[in-house]
């Protein structure tokens, strides 16, 4: 295939509701990579590389030289949240990088101030503020979301836009009847139903501009049927669910290791203290919920122990994440994994991370972004799958288990890339390199 792909040209408008610690990291960054002083380090759309054509071609270009993607100098932001701090006191908050790191691009962090959010605290306990806006009924509240977003783009001159959703995680809740159709959904927030999200009234908005959506936090908002109708209506593209970072970005890159050499598995006990804001919200039993059911899928999808009930078959799982705020965003998680090789012995694996949350997530939130601007120029829109990589719980069509194997993402991600832009898959079967042996 390749196909028509409208160019990146003009200015792409990023949309952010939670301005906090991911936030304010991920635009200090890019001020910094924009001024030279820093390079975009875990950013795969920055500085990965794609393999086209065989091996011995060594041809392999920058992955933001392959695909037409949005210059990060072209770029604008926006968002909304509860409390009016502009980025750089949200960032003076959050604690995630020094004061020197934030005054080089104090200008520009400031000039970002959050518009009055959307916002229950049925939703999210143990935080309040006092940005946020009222309105007669959800769809009332939608409507000022999109008089915002058609306001600012004028405003910024931007022609195009996508959202992410980094703000924090909201109360586990099962989907319910409303939101099995768009015309039950549009029902309910017209007469203001309870169990309507801040974030699903978001998502509603953004799509109904054509603006794609992703999720990184664990909280449904697009993973519903009645708002994946509605992009598939508009023809615009949505992913989720909760950015892959830390303790799952490390099970993601062990388990599908220890399933390739065949070892089992006893038990895997994983476990965190953190200190931010995100772990504030946590702390509340309902939000853990939300974060524990995207932790816990992960494993059980890698080592699919029904199909191998002697290597996986009983293992245990447990995830915990405490707040303790002496650590603030610098995070550390321990993983205890318990495995068995050769004749039933058994091992050990000791993990201790001493990651920093917002440091991992900020090139996970620019390259969705980036990505999701991508797709919607190539026309692509419902799920996209391809953007597994960043998730911890990605969404799937219905009846589909999601890929967890960080690496299978990877190469579904690049042949995604490849096919769309008219190159050979890569299976990395090779045999054409041997085939002079056939030939003797
Ligand atoms: N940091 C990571 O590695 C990571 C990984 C996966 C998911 N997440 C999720 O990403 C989200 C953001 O993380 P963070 O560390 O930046 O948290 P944070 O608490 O620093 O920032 C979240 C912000 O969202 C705001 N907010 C809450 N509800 C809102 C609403 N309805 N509208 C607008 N703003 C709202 C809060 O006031 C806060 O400023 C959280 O849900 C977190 O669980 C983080």
């Amino acid at each position: 295939m390749n196909k028509e792909i409208k160019p990146a040209d003009g200015k792409l408008l990023i949309f952010i509701p939670g301005m906090g610690a991911i936030t304010s990291t991920m635009l200090a960054g890019i001020f910094h990579i924009r001024k030279g002083l820093q390079k975009p380090i875990g950013s795969l759309t920055q500085m990965g590389h794609i393999r086209l054509g065989k091996r011995t071609e060594n041809h392999s270009p920058l992955i933001k030289d392959f695909i037409p993607l949005a210059d990060l100098n072209t770029i604008e932001f926006a968002g909304w949240d509860i409390f009016t701090d502009n980025m750089f006191e949200a960032g003076m908050n959050a604690k995630v990088l020094g004061v020197d790191q934030l005054m080089a691009v104090k200008d520009e962090l400031s000039a970002i101030t959050p518009m009055s959010a959307v916002f229950s605290k049925k939703w999210v306990k143990n935080i309040d503020g006092p940005n946020v806006k009222t309105g007669k009924n959800h769809m009332d509240l939608a409507e000022q979301l999109m008089e915002d977003m058609k306001r600012t783009m004028q405003e910024k001159g931007a022609n195009r836009a996508v959202m992410i959703w980094n703000a924090s995680t909201e109360a586990y809740k099962a989907p319910g009847e409303i939101h099995e159709s768009l015309a039950s959904l549009e029902k309910a927030m017209r007469e203001n139903h309870e169990e309507v999200t801040p974030s699903v009234i978001y998502a509603y908005a953004a799509l109904s501009l054509g603006i794609p959506f992703a999720n990184g936090a664990p909280n449904f908002s697009v993973d519903l049927p009645a708002i994946l109708e509605l992009a598939e209506q508009k023809r615009v593209p949505i992913a989720g669910k909760d950015w892959k970072t830390g303790q799952t970005l490390m099970k993601t890159i062990l388990g599908p290791g220890l399933k390739a050499r065949m070892l089992g598995l006893n038990g895997w006990f994983s476990t965190n203290i953190l200190g931010n804001r995100d772990g504030e919200v946590l702390d509340d039993p309902a939000n853990f919920k939300t974060k524990e059911v995207s932790k816990l899928s992960v494993l059980d999808t890698i080592l699919q122990p029904d199909r191998y009930p002697d290597l996986y078959g009983k293992y245990y799982h447990k995830v915990r994440i405490n707040y303790y705020p002496p650590r603030g965003d610098e995070k550390e998680a321990w993983d205890n994994i318990d495995i068995f090789g050769w004749m039933n012995m058994p091992m050990q694996i000791k993990i201790n991370f001493l990651c920093r949350d917002s440091i991992l997530a900020a090139p996970v939130a620019l390259d969705i972004a980036l990505f999701m601007d991508f797709a919607s120029r190539a026309d692509f829109y419902g799920i996209q799958e391809w953007l597994s990589f960043y998730f911890k719980s990605p969404q799937t069509a219905a009846g589909l288990y999601p890929e967890h194997d960080i690496f299978i993402q990877l190469k579904k991600l690049k042949n995604t890339l490849r096919f769309v832009m008219g190159e050979e898959l890569i299976t990395h079967l090779g045999k054409e390199y041997y085939d002079y042996l056939a030939e003797d």
